[in-house]
C-alpha cells in the first residue's frame, strides 16, 4: 500500500493505492465518513464489472444506493447533471450524505460538480478506476462539465474527503484508455520525476509505485497553486501543441499530449534550451508504451497558435524544460522560431 497526504489550507485529504483496495473498501470509508447513507454515482461500463461487487462491500455498514449514467464524454452535460441531481434527490439524499465516485474522469468532474452544489456542497469520495483518473484527474480539486460547446467551462473547486485507488481496477481498462493515462503519467515524469522516467523505461509495469510517484509530482503543484492561478501552469507542459492535434487528427487526449511533449522539447532544443538527448529518451519511452512518438514540425502550428490567440506581440508563454524533471515557462517569439 502506498500513500499520500494532500496537504491544502482548509480541505487536507489522503489518497490511498493499494492493490485489492475494493475488496476492502468499507474499511476507508468508514475512517472518513461516520453517517448513514452513500450514493455510489458510476457509469454503465464501470457499473458492469465493479458495482455489484463495491455496493456489496458496503452494505455491511451502510445504506447504500446508487445512480449510474451512460460512459462517455457527452455525459458532462448540464443535462446529465441535472437528471443526476433529480435521480439523487429521488432517492433522497441530504447534505450529510456521502457521494462516491466510481469511474474515470468523466464520472469523477461529474459528480465532483453535483458535491460542490447540490445543497451548496456535500462530501464525496473518488474512486478512480481509468489510469488517467488514478494519477491525474482525481487529485486536483479541478471538477466541473462541458457547455456551450466549451470543455470543462461550468465548474467549480471541490477536493473529495478521501481518493481511493484500486490499481487492480486497471486490468479490466481498453487499450487505448490505458494509453490516454499514460500519455499524461511520462508527462509527470518529464516534468517533475525523472526516477519514475528511469523506471518506466527498466519495468514498463503500471503498479502502486508508479502511480504514486506519478501523483507527486500533481501532489506538489497543486498544494503550491490550489486554485490554478500560477504554478499549476507547468501541467499543460505538451498541451499547447497537444490541444490543436487532438482537434484536427481526432487522437486522444494522452496520445495528442505526447506528440505535443516532442514537438515541445524539439522547440527547446532550437532555442538551445533543451539537451537532444531528452528528445531521443522520450521518443523511446513514448514508443515503448505504443504511444505516437512522430511528430509533425511545430513551428507551422506555432504560428496558427500566434494567429489563433490573435497575439499582436507575437510572443508566446511557453512550458519548456531545461531538462527532464526541469520545466521552465518561457516566452517564446514568432521571431526567434523564425531563425
Ligand atoms: N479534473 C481534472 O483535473 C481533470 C484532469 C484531466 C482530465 N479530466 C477529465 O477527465 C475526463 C477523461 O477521463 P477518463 O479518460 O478517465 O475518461 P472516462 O471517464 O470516459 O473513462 C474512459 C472509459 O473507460 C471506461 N472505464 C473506466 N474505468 C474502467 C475500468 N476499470 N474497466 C473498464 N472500463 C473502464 C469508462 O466507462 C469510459 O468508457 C475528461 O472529461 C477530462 O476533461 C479532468
Ligand atoms: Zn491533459
Amino acid at each position: 500500500m502506498r500513500q499520500l497526504h494532500i496537504e491544502l489550507k482548509d480541505h487536507s485529504y489522503d489518497i490511498r493505492i493499494e492493490n485489492g483496495l475494493l475488496e476492502h473498501l468499507v474499511f476507508y470509508i468508514e475512517e472518513i465518513y461516520q453517517g448513514e447513507k452513500v450514493y455510489i454515482v458510476t457509469d454503465d461500463n464501470v457499473a458492469k464489472i465493479y458495482l455489484d461487487a463495491v455496493r456489496e462491500n458496503l452494505c455491511s455498514h451502510y445504506q447504500v444506493e446508487s445512480v449510474v449514467i451512460p460512459h462517455g464524454e457527452s455525459s458532462k452535460s448540464l443535462e446529465i447533471y441535472a437528471k443526476l441531481c433529480e435521480m439523487l434527490l429521488e432517492k433522497e439524499i441530504r447534505r450529510n450524505h456521502l457521494l462516491i465516485a466510481l469511474g474515470g474522469g468523466v464520472i469523477g468532474d461529474l459528480t465532483g460538480f453535483v458535491s460542490a452544489t447540490l445543497y451548496r456542497g456535500l462530501p464525496y469520495v473518488s474512486i478512480p478506476t481509468s489510469l488517467l483518473s488514478q494519477v491525474d484527474s482525481s487529485i486536483g480539486g479541478k471538477t466541473g462539465i462541458d457547455f456551450y460547446q466549451r470543455k470543462n467551462i461550468l465548474g467549480a473547486f471541490k477536493q473529495p474527503k478521501a481518493v481511493l485507488i484500486d490499481p487492480n481496477t486497471l486490468k479490466t481498462l481498453p487499450a487505448e484508455e490505458f494509453n490516454n493515462g499514460m500519455g499524461e503519467l511520462i508527462k509527470h515524469g518529464v516534468i517533475g520525476n525523472v526516477s519514475l522516467l528511469r523506471r518506466l523505461k527498466e519495468h514498463p509495469v503500471i503498479d502502486e509505485d508508479v502511480i504514486y510517484e506519478s501523483l507527486t509530482v500533481k501532489k506538489k503543484v497543486v498544494e503550491s497553486d490550489e486554485f490554478d492561478t500560477g504554478n499549476r501552469m507547468i501541467l499543460n507542459f505538451g498541451h499547447t501543441f497537444g490541444h490543436i492535434l487532438e482537434l484536427k487528427r481526432n487522437l486522444r487526449h494522452g496520445e495528442a499530449v505526447s506528440l505535443g511533449m516532442l514537438m515541445v522539447i524539439r522547440m527547446g532544443m532550437d532555442l538551445n534550451l533543451t539537451p537532444s538527448y531528452c528528445y531521443r529518451e522520450l521518443k523511446e519511452l513514448l514508443e515503448q508504451f505504443h504511444l505516437p512518438a512522430v511528430p509533425p514540425d511545430y513551428k507551422n502550428h506555432f504560428r496558427e497558435i500566434i494567429f489563433d490567440k490573435k497575439n499582436i506581440s507575437g510572443t508566446i508563454q511557453m512550458i519548456l524544460i531545461k531538462d527532464f524533471g526541469q520545466p521552465i515557462l518561457y516566452p517564446v517569439s514568432e521571431k526567434e522560431i523564425g531563425r
